[in-house]
């Protein structure tokens, strides 16, 4: 018998299907890549077709056991990660009955005022760990119900995105209790379904999966599924972890004190704790994690690393985003009084609006495409100091260490940043396939290849550099910061009047 030597990781982000192999020292062996098209049939709202992902998935799998000339038989388990909180609706069948609302859909803000009128919205953090947001599942399925009832009568079975690979993948209902608590479905502490939630918002339970522990199977590949991806049939499928806690995962997050900052698409930070613990207000997101028995919490602003790219695709397409970096370097911390406010997508943390926009603010004419440059880099950066502090005020305890990951923190002009505004030094782990990464890792831990999910992390993720705060740059930003967090209260009427 040929020796199980392979771990691949799945993860289903919104703009592409990866598929990872890793053997069992950890090494990256191969990615199979396939992109995913995403449609916005009216404004606000975000939709994708799960045929589409399975058939990325299936394309990248198969790219990656061709690319890597592995053979699919040593594959000793499967892990899956991907984009937290979309709805997929099943009829009793297991057929697609719409195209999945994803978690950056902004339609339901009457469902989520609705959730609080019902429930609480005291009462709703103290269940879920969580205020009803847009981005969030359940609202989501409210809006069905009231929006497309003739769909909504013929709902079976509610996924999420990666749980929709997993029942292709295995023919079975299950979700992880990461994913399944960004549901806000949750009974936090309890790690499952809250009855009164449910029972508030006229849920029927049977409608949801069994809930699983990160690095737990929950299946095994189908001939027909097999057939599909050129995987073997029978291979084990853990059930994994929404994108945050994988890929907290993948960068080691996974012990109190060090947080993960993810400067991706989104900017993330994330921190684990070892007790369900609750931001009063709701303004940082509280979910259960991808390692067993533990919980953490999350500040998420929605336009990180992605205000770059549409800055420089609008403003600047002619120059690479080197040359622009290069020139932003010249230009002293602060920008010569111009600010940039990162809400290109509205927000989540710490102000959770649908209606919050973006804006360069104090221009003058001394101004260069330069100055803008650097604007944009530190307006993400106060917009994660939000975050951080938020954190940092939370009741954590210490935090001993910052993991930085993801586009953002490729370059040392915004690491620099970064350490000077957040004050604090950032470390930066050898892994760079984040989520795709803690998935396959957590499948390990399932197949036994490691004892728990901080002996995985520990026996193959290292850490290859830092960059230390400077004292000039963090009193140099204390004056931009502040003018910074004025702006979005003194703008609010107006974002709010644009609608
Ligand atoms: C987390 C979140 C995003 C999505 C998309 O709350 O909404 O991370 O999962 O990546």
């Amino acid at each position: 018998m040929s020796e199980k030597t392979y771990l691949l990781g799945i993860d289903l982000s919104t703009s592409m299907a990866k598929a990872l192999l890793i053997d069992i020292e950890g090494k990256v062996l191969g990615v199979g890549a396939t992109a995913l098209t995403l449609s916005t049939p009216r404004p606000l709202w975000s939709e994708q077709d799960p045929e589409e992902w399975w058939e990325g998935v299936s394309a990248s799998i198969r790219k990656v056991l061709d690319q890597t000339g592995i053979d699919a038989v040593q594959i000793a388990a499967i892990g899956l990660t991907g984009q937290m909180h979309g709805l997929v609706l099943l009829d009793q069948d297991g057929n697609v009955l719409r195209p999945a609302i994803l978690w950056n859909d902004q339609r339901t803000a009457t469902q989520c005022d609705e959730m609080r009128a019902r429930i609480g919205k005291k009462n709703l953090i103290q269940i879920s760990g969580n205020d009803a947001l847009t981005g969030f599942t359940a609202p989501k399925i409210l809006w069905v119900q009231e929006n497309e009832p003739q769909v909504y009568a013929r709902v079976r079975h509610i996924l999420l995105p990666k749980d929709y690979i997993r029942y292709r993948l295995t023919g079975t209902y299950a979700m992880d209790k990461a994913d399944g608590s960004g549901t806000i479905l949750f009974d936090l502490k309890m790690r499952t379904w809250s009855p009164e939630l449910l029972a508030a918002l006229q849920i029927p339970a049977e409608w949801l999966p069994p809930t699983y522990e990160g690095p737990e199977f929950t299946g095994h590949v189908t001939s027909q599924a097999a057939g599909q991806t050129g995987l073997q049939a029978g291979t084990p499928v853990s059930a994994g972890g929404g994108d945050q806690s994988a890929q907290a995962v993948g960068v080691g997050a996974v012990q109190p004190g060090i947080v993960a900052l993810t400067v991706g698409t989104s900017g993330v930070v994330f921190a684990t704790t070892p007790a369900p613990l609750i931001e009063p207000e709701g303004r940082l997101h509280a979910f259960c994690h991808a390692v067993p028995g533990m919980w953490h919490l999350m500040g998420v602003m929605l336009s990180a690393a992605v205000s770059l790219q549409w800055y420089r695709d609008t403003l600047a397409p002619e120059f690479s985003f080197d040359a622009l970096l290069k020139e932003a370097e010249a230009i002293p911390a602060g920008s010569e009084g111009l600010q940039f406010l990162p809400y290109l997508s509205g927000e989540r943390t710490p102000y959770p609006d649908p209606l919050a926009r973006g804006a360069f603010i104090g221009l003058t004419l001394r101004h260069t495409r330069a100055h803008l440059t650097r604007a944009v880099l530190e307006g993400v950066a106060f917009g994660l100091k939000d975050c951080f502090q938020l954190l940092q005020t939370a009741g954590l305890g210490e935090i001993s260490q910052v993991r930085a990951s993801g586009g953002g923190v490729k370059g040392a002009l915004w690491r620099q940043i970064l350490a000077d505004v957040l004050g604090s030094e950032l470390v930066y782990p050898n892994t760079s396939e984040g989520g795709a990464y803690g998935a396959a890792l957590l499948a390990g831990v399932g197949a036994g290849i490691w004892p728990d999910v901080l002996a995985a992390c520990q026996a193959n993720i290292q850490l290859t550099g830092h960059t230390r705060p400077d004292p000039i740059g963090m009193e140099a930003y204390r004056r931009p910061y502040e003018i910074y967090q004025s702006l979005y209260p003194a703008l609010t009427p107006t974002f709010h009047h644009i609608g």
